[in-house]
């Protein structure tokens, strides 16, 4: 993709030079438009040799080419970072006195701020008032974060890190594949309740079901989390105008949530881990010694809640062109028999895409990174991916994207 990144006058402009790196190093064509008072905090060689391109702050070099259009013309994407108060105020403005200015103005790519500055300069009702009519005209802004501020302050105004600009323009740069669809994703792992203190339950974190969430939304896709005791955090991560979050606790009501979501869905991803059993009975007092030891608890078994949504799809009770996807947490060290025992499994459960993946001390349950192998049709390994949960997410889609 052709991404432009413009460079205005603050001093996070050193951290800029990160973003720049992990744009190329992800294989983006990436075009550096400083400000002039950029070019104080961080010179042209440096840009010029990240980008592998020439940088020119002026409108008045390469006019042969109509530079000062063709780049806006010809991005995917432009980020400002930082986008100091008066460079937003300048772009809220609509002024082009510089090669920046111009591609802002001639640009219909999306446009990604990650603004810096004083607190008290983004506090001000004039920053705040030009935040407010660029997003209206729908720039995007990503920070900026609260914390420590050039000459010691702190407060909002931070930019934030080269990390976080990059996500945000990864993720606007994401296909809008799944456009007007409806995707379900359970997420988290249940909790089956002992008395009312204890429980069984399981390390699921949610974040394997909360990036597909949040990269089906970025794709297009209306969402529904059915998140089951997943932290605030995790979920902080799925943020997004089109993710809808149902909070359930036990198995029982996450069959509830799921078989109501599912009713209008075209996907269906069980990433959740439910519990397979759950004590007989509950006690509604909290289990105390003095009633004796407590050494065994009786259990029954939970409904197995993604064969019940294939069976109704089966059956006619869902949309015929639904996809349901299944996850399946193993430990078997060979790869192999983990294949074989994740072909019975999507066979058994009569789900389309079965997701398996190895939990071990590097990946699956609590890791940020994951592994898995998608089984589909016949038993065929349809795909495969190792990386962060955001990366594992986004090749499930494209095998359901595949499938559709
Ligand atoms: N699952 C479900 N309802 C249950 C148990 C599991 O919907 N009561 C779903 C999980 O969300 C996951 C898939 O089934 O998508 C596989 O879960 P797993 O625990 O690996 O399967 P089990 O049926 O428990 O198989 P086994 O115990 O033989 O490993």
């Amino acid at each position: 993709m052709n991404i432009v990144v413009g460079v205005t006058g603050g001093i996070a402009a050193y951290k800029t030079v990160h973003l720049v790196r992990l744009l190329t190093k992800a294989g983006h064509e990436v075009t550096v438009v400083p400000t002039e008072d950029a070019l104080r905090f961080v010179g042209t060689p440096t840009w010029e040799a990240l980008s592998r391109h020439p940088v020119t702050t002026s409108v008045h070099d390469d006019v042969a080419k109509v530079r000062h259009v063709a780049l806006g013309q010809n991005a995917d994407l432009v980020i400002v970072a930082p986008a100091t108060a008066n460079s937003i105020a300048k772009i809220t403005a609509g002024i082009a006195d510089d090669l920046l200015g111009t591609t802002l103005l001639a640009t219909e790519a999306p446009v990604l701020l990650a603004p810096a500055m004083h607190a008290e300069m983004w506090r001000n009702a004039a920053t705040q008032a030009n935040i407010q009519t660029l997003t209206s005209r729908g720039v995007h802004l990503v920070g900026p974060a609260d914390g420590e501020l050039a000459g010691g302050d702190s407060g909002p105004g931070r930019m934030v890190e080269p990390e976080d600009i990059f996500a945000a323009a990864v993720a606007l740069l994401a296909p809008r594949d799944l456009d007007g669809l409806r995707v379900v994703v359970s997420a988290g792992g249940t909790r089956e309740p002992i008395d009312p203190v204890r429980f069984l339950g399981n390390r699921s974190s949610g974040r394997q079901g909360v990036a597909l969430a949040a990269e089906a939304a970025s794709r297009g896709a209306s969402v529904t989390v059915v998140a089951a005791n997943v932290a605030g955090d995790v979920l902080a991560e799925a943020r997004h105008p089109s993710v809808e979050v149902v909070g359930v606790e036990t198995a029982a009501q996450l069959a509830d949530a799921m078989k109501a979501a599912s009713r209008a869905a075209d996907i269906v991803i069980m990433a959740a881990a439910v519990a397979d059993y759950r004590p007989a009975s509950a006690s509604d007092q909290k289990l105390t010694k003095e009633q004796g030891p407590l050494t065994s608890i009786e259990l029954v078994e939970n409904e197995d809640v993604v064969a019940a949504l294939a069976a109704a799809r089966t059956a006619g009770g869902g949309p015929t062109e639904q996809v349901i996807v299944a996850f399946a947490a193993e430990t078997l060290p060979d790869a192999e028999e983990r294949r074989e025992r994740a072909r019975r499994k999507r066979e058994r459960k009569g789900v389309d895409l079965l997701a398996v993946n190895l939990a071990d001390a590097d990946h699956g349950f609590e890791k940020r990174d994951n592994a898995v192998e998608i089984v589909g049709e016949g038993g065929a390994i349809v795909a495969s991916a190792a990386g962060s949960k955001r990366e594992v997410a986004r090749a499930i889609l494209d095998a359901v994207r595949a499938m559709r």
